[in-house]
């Protein structure tokens, strides 16, 4: 498999190619960033170089400049990561359109030259995803966004301590927006295959704190050690592996709503359960929630709805 990584200067951009390297379907990874950053590139490719020494792997990496999409076309799937970070007078409205501009160059470029698949990661990664959706014109399938990922296993996580079980026992997610009204869905989390509110001690577990936790987390990570890397370069890595092998699990990606869950006016891109495989995304899995889940949930799609409506004439 060949990967591309747009924004392997960055923090999550270079942890991913480093973690990419050392999967065994990778044969190459293209480093790409702009002209500026080109020398930073050098150096994340020898440092990769090492650590495959280290581990015995073989892989190859090439640099380019984000100048020369035109010879990415061989990539399997073009990651970005590119982006802005929100500085302290910025509103996420204002994050949205400064990276829209960024998202829109690059996907214009991608469908130009080259029929692959976009994976977005950079923030607001809903918006950006529909961004990158617009302007290259691909079927939605093979556009799709971090979303709810990363929020579902921090979910998972918070599950898993409470009930004092093993990780790999929990099944649950997070939909919506990655992002302040994203949704947990409590009543199809489970332990085991054993609904978590069958469980005893259920009554005692702190949905609203968990999901204020999960909310503020990112941000939490930045104030302590200016961004997150490992988690959403390990979740990023997740999902290529399971195109990769056409594993066809059900994930919480951003993708294009349209009007496959029944009463939501879509028409926005959002973190809902799709199966993932080779092409791509799937299909949209139109799970069935609570009322309070699905009010919500809806409320979280008008929310983005707005944001992405936002960035279209940019
Ligand atoms: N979806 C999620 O769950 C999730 C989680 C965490 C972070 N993120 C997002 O991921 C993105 C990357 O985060 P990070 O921590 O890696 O940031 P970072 O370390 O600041 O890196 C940002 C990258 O974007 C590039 N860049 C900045 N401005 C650019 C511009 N105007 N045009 C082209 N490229 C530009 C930088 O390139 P140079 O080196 O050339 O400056 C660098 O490669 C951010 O948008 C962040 O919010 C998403």
């Amino acid at each position: 498999m060949e990967i591309t990584v747009i924004g392997a200067s960055g923090k999550i951009g270079s942890q991913l190619s480093f973690l990419l390297a050392r999967e065994k379907y990778i044969r190459n990874i293209n480093l790409v960033a702009r002209e500026k950053s080109l020398n930073m590139l050098e150096g994340v490719k020898m440092d990769i170089y090492d650590a495959l020494a280290a581990s015995g792997r073989d892989a190859e990496i090439r640099i380019h400049s984000d100048t020369e999409i035109e010879n990415l076309c061989n990539s399997d799937m073009i990651i970005i990561t590119s982006g802005a970070k929100r500085n302290g007078n910025m509103s996420r409205l204002d994050l949205a359109k400064t990276n829209a501009k960024i998202i829109k160059n690059y996907s214009q470029e991608i469908a130009k030259h080259c029929d692959t698949k976009i994976f977005m990661v950079s923030n607001p990664v809903d918006v950006m995803t529909y961004k990158a959706l617009m302007e290259s014109g691909y079927d939605k399938s093979k556009v799709f966004g971090l979303g709810t990922h990363l929020d579902s296993m921090r979910f998972k996580v918070a599950i898993a301590k409470f009930f004092k079980v093993h990780i790999d026992d929990v099944r649950a997610r997070i939909v919506g927006e990655h992002g302040d009204s994203m949704v947990p869905l409590i009543s199809s989390a489970a332990i085991g295959g054993i609904p978590v509110r069958r469980l005893p001690n259920y009554e005692n577990f702190p949905y609203y704190d968990i999901l204020n936790s999960i909310k503020t987390h990112g941000k939490r990570i930045n104030g302590l050690k200016n961004g997150s890397e490992y988690g959403p370069a390990s979740a990023i890595v997740n999902i290529v592996k399971c195109m990769a092998n056409n594993d066809r699990r059900i994930l919480t990606l951003s993708t294009y709503l349209e009007d496959e869950i029944e009463g939501i006016e879509g028409n926005a891109c959002v973190g809902v359960p799709v199966k993932v495989g080779k092409k791509g995304i799937d299909e949209i899995i139109p799970i069935k929630m609570e009322d309070w889940e699905y009010e919500a949930f809806k409320k979280s799609v008008d929310v983005l709805r707005g944001y992405c409506k936002s960035v279209s004439d940019i």
